[in-house]
């Protein structure tokens, strides 16, 4: 399917930006830099923004959504917007009772634990799930990319793993034993809730990448808690059907003029794919398996060093990552060495996007962020 011209990647603005360039695996000068979680409560503009209303109210106000999106873009000069939203947004959406307690995380009304429960939640069908269902998140997008320019916006979602391992237990947990005990003890019931997951998030995922987002991250936060063979048997196959929602989408970009233009003649456009990213915590094992799913770019939490995941990508993927969080509080001589040695680990892949490895701590003090914004774009390979 290809994306509408006034898409931003169709209409030129961001198709080759930093950022787009580098998840297709072509290496530029300045590395990009976006830090997960990089809006909300470590921005005072967020936190006053926010006073008064939930969580998910906030997520589905356009206006303010878009807002959120904006504020880190404008203070810190990162090369993309993150959507602000939340993963389990697709579930309330759909109808599943759920509310994120701060502090906490999402909570469930009512865990999925049992046969009959999944078929509770299939009287949704997730097909149904259409263009009016997502109205405030594609509102909030087209109002946000108006103002990103030729900024892209990252659009994303959660992996069936890590909304089952919400739904299953009924809110955050530590080792999502319960989840992973149904992948076992009942692995037909396992395999209906992870494609019903992955049908909704897709479709979440899809709607903001229709509305302008220019590039897609999958977050499997807590993939890291499976065995590879697990992941591969009970998991991989519902996140490749959640990409799916999103692998068709495409957009032409002008061919660069050849050397010898005049004999080649009308030149027609490449068809480029919207890039995605492929994010778990705690992953080193499973890297290659969420390359496989369908993934464009890897995203590497900080217990791996790049070049060893790149090693384990073969060289070919190229990789997102990887500054340790609890670094941002330490003293600038500590950090900026950190960053610069991430930097240099990312050039055994072949293309590098500077991120943190999992998402900006709430007590980070955002001057440092933008310093670290500056030093990777000061940086030469
Ligand atoms: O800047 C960004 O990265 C964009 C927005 C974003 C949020 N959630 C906003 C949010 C993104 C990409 C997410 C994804 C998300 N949500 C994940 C995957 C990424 C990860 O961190 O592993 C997960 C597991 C969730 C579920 C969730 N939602 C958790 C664990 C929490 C934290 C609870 C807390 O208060 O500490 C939330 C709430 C949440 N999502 C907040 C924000 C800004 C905090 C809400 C607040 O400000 O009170």
């Amino acid at each position: 399917t290809s994306l509408d011209p006034s898409h931003p990647l169709s209409a030129g603005r961001t198709a080759d930006s930093r950022l787009v360039r580098s998840y297709q695996g072509e290496r530029q000068e300045t590395v990009p830099v976006w830090f997960m979680r990089q809006a909300g409560r470590s921005l005072p503009e967020y936190r006053e923004l926010r006073v008064g209303t939930r969580m998910l109210d906030a997520c589905l106000d356009p206006a303010m959504a878009s807002e959120m999106t904006l504020q880190p873009v404008r203070r810190h000069g990162v090369d993309a917007g993150i959507f602000f939203s939340d993963i389990v947004v697709p579930l309330k959406l759909a109808g599943v009772a759920v509310e994120i307690q701060p502090g906490k995380g999402p909570v469930f009304e009512q865990p999925v634990r049992t046969a009959a429960d999944v078929a509770r939640l299939e009287e949704v069908d997730p097909a149904s799930l259409g263009a009016e269902t997502f109205a405030p998140i594609a509102e909030a997008v087209r109002l946000t990319t108006a103002e990103l320019g030729d900024t892209p916006l990252i659009g994303f979602a959660g992996a069936p793993f890590t909304l089952a391992a919400y739904l299953v237990e009924g809110g955050p947990s530590k080792d999502h034993i319960r989840a992973r005990t149904l992948m076992h003890a009942d692995p037909e019931t396992w395999a209906r809730l992870m494609a019903w997951s992955a049908d909704v998030t897709g479709a979440f995922l899809r709607a903001q990448l229709l509305a302008g987002a220019s590039a897609a991250q999958l977050f499997d936060s807590w993939a890291g808690s499976l065995s590879l063979h697990d992941y591969v048997e009970h998991v991989a196959p519902a996140s490749a059907r959640a990409l799916s929602h999103v692998r068709d989408l495409t957009y032409e970009v002008p061919r660069p003029p050849a050397a010898d233009a005049d004999a080649i003649g009308d030149l027609e456009p490449l068809v480029r794919n919207v890039p995605i990213v492929h994010f778990g915590v705690g992953t080193g094992e499973l890297l290659k398996a969420m390359h496989e799913v369908g993934a464009d770019t890897v995203g590497v939490d900080y217990r791996t060093p790049l070049d060893e995941a790149a090693r384990r990508l073969g060289h070919v993927v190229p990789v997102q990552g990887n500054v340790d969080p609890a670094m941002l509080d330490a003293p600038w001589e500590v950090l900026s060495a950190h960053v610069v040695d991430v930097l240099e680990r990312g050039r055994e892949a072949p293309a590098h996007v500077l991120n943190l490895g999992h998402g900006v701590p709430p007590e980070t003090d955002p001057t440092v962020l933008t310093r670290v914004v500056e030093l990777v774009h000061g940086w030469r390979a």
